[in-house]
């Protein structure tokens, strides 16, 4: 009897795998966790939620799930997630650390290219029935350098995929090795060094109240005229009227940006700009990257539910 069985609560659209993985032990429900009304609601018996990054799972959320044992981000960031709410509740928090990395270096990298050619531009004119060559030429990447904030995991992945293009890597991150930078054939430098030398800067920074705003009118300011910036990781790491200030005095070349501050968000005013490319969040969106963020945590649900410990991802 389904009733019986302890209730697993898909707040977000998630891999079929993620349910198949889970197996027949749980009764699962889905709700829109975006809808903060069916969230309260769906929430209040449930002992597992399964969110993206579109839920909030704050303390009022968390305050009315009476039965949670277990909040599963199937992804990395936690910053939807209020842990310390979650801790002080005695609700365990897991998250799928690996899953989506190459998914997001690989959009990241997508975007570089995108505005070195300016192919999403180039499109929408020709779908218009233009055919103007030389208006979108581009610029290379090779010899060029990419500044990478943040050598983590993904920063790692976006520096090896770059030096396939043949360009100098230059990276500022404090927890970093010279050892590790080297092994990475990667140049350490300081934030306002990076932001003054490089061609691309592509920020790989968790969201925390230190990080957030961290690239705004000064650092613009610093950067090359030439410069373009690209953000794949977390909405607010780039202050959005200071980026728009920066497109429109052309202190900048361009922008890519796949997070907002607020999401969704579809019309924002540096949206304008034919020098930005824009996608809605698309890091962790494909395939491979959801089927292993839906396994990742369905396991980590089964064995806390259990009643087992939960290795690290
Ligand atoms: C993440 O933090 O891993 C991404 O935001 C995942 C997602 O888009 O669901």
């Amino acid at each position: 009897m389904s009733e019986n069985k302890p209730v697993v609560l898909l707040a977000e659209e998630l891999s079929p795998a993620t349910v198949e993985a889970l197996g027949p032990d749980f009764e699962i429900r889905q709700t829109n966790g975006a809808d903060r009304s069916q969230l309260l609601a769906a929430i209040a018996d449930v002992d597992a939620i399964l969110v993206r990054s579109a839920t909030k799972v704050d303390a009022e959320a968390i305050a009315a799930a009476k039965n949670l044992k277990v909040i599963a981000r199937a992804g990395v960031g936690l910053d939807n997630v209020d842990i310390k709410s979650a801790t002080q509740a005695g609700v365990m928090v897991v998250n799928a650390p690996t899953s989506n990395i190459i998914s997001a270096a690989e959009l990241t990298v997508g975007h570089i290219v995108s505005l070195a050619r300016r192919i999403p531009a180039a499109n929408g004119a020709l779908k218009n029935g233009e055919w103007k060559r030389s208006k979108y030429a581009g610029v290379e990447l090779y010899e060029k350098t990419a500044g990478i904030i943040g050598l983590g995991r993904i920063g790692a992945l976006v520096a090896a995929r770059l030096q396939g293009f043949g360009m100098k890597i230059a990276a500022y991150d404090p927890y970093v090795t010279a050892a590790r930078a080297q092994q990475l054939g990667v140049q350490l430098m300081d934030l306002d060094e990076l932001l003054a030398s490089s061609d691309f800067i592509t920020i790989h920074m968790p969201k925390t109240p230190e990080t957030l705003g961290m690239l705004g009118a000064d650092a613009f300011s610093k950067m090359k005229e030439t410069a373009y910036v690209v953000n794949v990781a977390r909405g607010g790491l780039i202050d959005e009227a200071a980026l728009y200030t920066a497109l429109k005095d052309g202190e900048i070349a361009g922008a890519g940006v796949d997070v907002f501050v607020s999401e969704p968000s579809t019309d924002l005013p540096f949206f304008d700009f034919e020098n930005v490319v824009v996608t809605p969040h698309l890091g962790a969106s494909t395939e491979e990257a959801q089927e292993k963020a839906g396994i990742s945590v369905a396991k980590s649900v089964r064995l806390a539910l259990a009643g087992e410990l939960v290795p690290d991802a």
